[in-house]
């Protein structure tokens, strides 16, 4: 398959370009200085030129706190950019697979949310990426929106993908124990990203590893435990104890009700992923 990844330097994108490369894809990675998914006439002419079969949009401003304050970069890349893409798609035959969020859910819900649910967003990048999902299925039915949270990975610098390397060090630090969500490694979502590409399953799709999902805290104490440098490190803290600039949900656990429709098996346990990426770090 001719693969165009965006935002080519971010986590999940450094994932799918290892994964789709390793399947003997035609990948073209284009990072952020080579294509800003907010130019839309960029947007137009590189799909043209490149004339890809999926589009893989990992692009995205993922500075949660920052996008309070600058909510037009916000829009611009979270919102305007998977709309461009669409519409860029649309118009030159390729299937888009674009990368929303669990954080469009309020957390009030307790257990997981489905596509069934309603979002409604709680802070500037949250609405930003709600937009997205808005603007790309208006211009373009056939976009594939993908859901996921709480994403570790190669190379990541959230929270989630330094806690092995914190713990590894013996450092003490602060663990988040009363937000819910479902981990995913971005191996893992490299791989439904594109599964759903090749299926041209249009609409939403959630995608996280599956199991009951975690804390922030419990994430960091398996991780450590994996490590065998125990957790008496971490200290447990509140999400309010941060006072953090943006809202977070409570609770985000994603389940996806349609995977199964399109004959894809759920991705596997978190733990089962997370000790995959602390083996394939320790091997790094
Ligand atoms: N990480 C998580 O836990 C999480 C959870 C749920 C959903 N997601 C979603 O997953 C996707 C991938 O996230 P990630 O964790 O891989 O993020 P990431 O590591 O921050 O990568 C995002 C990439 O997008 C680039 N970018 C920013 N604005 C752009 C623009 N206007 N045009 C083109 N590229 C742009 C960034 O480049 P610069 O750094 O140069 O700006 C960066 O290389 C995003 O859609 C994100 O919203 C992430």
């Amino acid at each position: 398959m001719r693969v165009l990844i965006t935002g080519a330097n971010g986590m999940v994108a450094r994932a799918a370009i290892g994964h789709c490369t390793a399947l003997s894809d035609e990948v073209i990675a284009v990072s952020h200085g080579e294509l800003d998914v907010s130019q839309r006439e960029k947007v137009f002419k590189t799909i043209e030129g490149t004339a890809p079969e999926a589009v893989l949009n990992c692009a995205a401003f993922t500075d949660v706190d920052g996008a309070e304050t600058n909510e037009d970069a916000a829009y611009a890349a979270n919102a305007a950019g998977p709309e461009n893409l669409a519409a860029a798609c649309k118009e030159f035959g390729a299937t888009l697979v674009t990368i929303s969020t669990d954080y469009v859910f309020d957390g009030t819900k307790d257990g997981f949310y489905t596509q069934d649910d309603q979002p409604n967003p709680q802070s500037a990048y949250a609405r930003s990426k709600y937009e997205g999902e808005l603007r790309s299925a208006a211009a373009n039915p056939q976009s594939i929106i993908v859901r996921s949270g709480w994403i570790f990975g190669h190379g990541g610098t959230n929270f989630l993908s330094v806690v092995p390397d914190l713990a590894a060090k013996g450092k003490r630090f602060k663990a988040i124990a009363d937000s819910f969500g479902t981990p995913t490694f971005a191996d893992d979502l490299a791989v439904r990203l594109r599964q759903l590409a090749v299926a041209r399953a249009a609409g939403i799709f959630h995608a996280t590893n599956s199991g009951d999902g975690t804390t922030y805290y419990q994430f960091a104490v398996t991780a450590a435990e994996a490590l065998g440098a125990g957790s008496r490190m971490i200290e447990r803290v509140s999400n309010t104890e941060l006072k953090r600039p943006a809202a977070r949900p409570r609770n985000s656990r994603l389940k996806c009700i349609r995977s199964n429709e399109v004959g894809l098996a759920p991705l596997r346990d978190w733990i089962e992923a997370l000790n995959a990426f602390l083996n394939e770090k320790g091997g790094k």
